[in-house]
């Protein structure tokens, strides 16, 4: 039956995917209290909408970082999207690069960046910070040179998490090299494996570092409060990402859009704020524009479309958020991006 919404892919990939690689993909950390409440947060708010606004002609495109984008909806980095499907993060850029909007590739993706450079589109880099600062280094290096036009620095990571699903089903149904590292590198083999440590002595110098190496706009990844998204402003960052990692990092982190507030108001306009973690429908997207973020990004949906059916599993997921954005701001009446503002939101 085609889908008529992302709730329904999420169904489908249950019922496809390997338990131990389900496990991973929609598990979160410990109690899984962040997870849940990503998504009810988003539930408990309520829409405050105006009428005859003239929203015959609703246009919902906007730019990142400049560049321009038909929707503010775009798509987060998950790792070891082979896993899902054959076509892996080709095929989820392809489907990005079709509806004009943003794909942003994981550091520990199943392809080499260079590979999914090859699905066009408006495409950006996360990075993962290793202690092997040599091979951090050559993965921005790359990044820059196959066209990336952002590095997105995920910063909610300084350790892993426990995630009990993984520890029951076993964590090995998710190993594997991820294509970014050479397999006869022995620091690149322990990097790409699901137990690798990141850097966990990494600080606020690490921007500096970054601009340091690559010309590309600087995105921080994972931060839910006002202190941090001041910091990041005053280091210069171009955009903070509103993120607890969609509940697979700290438990009991506060949910993203209940962070989305604060960090825009703290950011001030000095950088872009965009989110993610939970978002299912075009009606939350509503909400955290309405609530001062530039772009949404989703996370497992995404994921769960390119286990259904590859590229175009993607792409349909895509266009019902499209459609469910456009419904949402017509019948809010806020038919511009611009016309939307925290009074929309109760
Ligand atoms: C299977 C999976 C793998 C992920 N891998 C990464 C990753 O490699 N880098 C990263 O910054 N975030 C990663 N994330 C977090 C996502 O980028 C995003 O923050 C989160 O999924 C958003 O929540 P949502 O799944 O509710 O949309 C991953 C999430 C999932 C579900």
């Amino acid at each position: 039956m085609q889908p008529l919404n992302l709730h329904d892919f999420e169904a489908r990939a249950r019922e496809l995917l390997d338990p131990g690689v389900l496990a991973y993909v929609e598990g979160g950390a410990l109690d899984e209290i962040t997870l849940r409440e990503n998504a009810a947060a988003f539930q408990r708010r309520r829409l405050r909408p105006r009428v005859l606004a003239g929203a015959g002609d609703v246009d919902p495109s906007t730019t990142l970082l400049g560049a321009p984008v038909s929707m503010p909806i775009g798509i987060a980095p998950t790792a070891r999207q082979g896993l899902a499907h054959a076509g892996a993060e080709l095929a989820m850029a392809r489907a990005a690069a079709e509806a004009g909007v943003v794909f942003t590739a994981s550091t520990m993706s199943t392809m080499p960046l260079e590979t999914i450079a090859g699905g066009g589109g408006l495409r950006w880099f996360q990075l993962y910070v290793f202690e092997d600062k040599a091979l951090t280094r050559s993965l921005i290096e790359r990044a820059t040179a196959a066209g990336y036009r952002a590095l997105v620095l995920t910063v909610d990571t300084p350790v892993s998490s426990k995630r009990e699903r993984d520890l029951r089903l076993g964590v090995q149904a998710v190993e594997g090299v991820c294509g970014n590292f050479d397999p006869a590198e022995p620091a690149a083999v322990a990097a790409a494996s699901i137990t690798s440590n990141f850097d966990p002595n990494m600080t606020w110098d690490i921007v500096g570092w970054l601009r340091s190496l690559s010309p590309l706009p600087v995105v921080l990844k994972g931060i839910v409060t006002a202190e941090d998204a001041r910091r990041a402003v005053e280091h210069g960052v171009d955009a903070i990402w509103v993120s607890n990692h969609g509940g697979r990092q700290l438990d009991r982190t506060v949910a993203a859009i209940d962070a989305l507030e604060e960090v825009a108001t703290a950011a001030g306009g000095r950088a872009e704020v965009y989110v993610d973690g939970g978002v299912r429908r075009g009606l939350d997207a509503i909400v955290a524009l309405a609530l001062g973020a530039r772009a949404v990004f989703i996370g497992r949906p995404a994921y769960y479309a390119l286990a259904c059916n590859g590229q175009a599993g993607v792409h349909d997921a895509l266009e019902i958020l499209r459609a469910e954005l456009i419904n949402a701001m017509a019948l809010a009446g806020a038919p511009s991006l611009r016309d939307l503002d925290p009074s929309f939101v109760r």
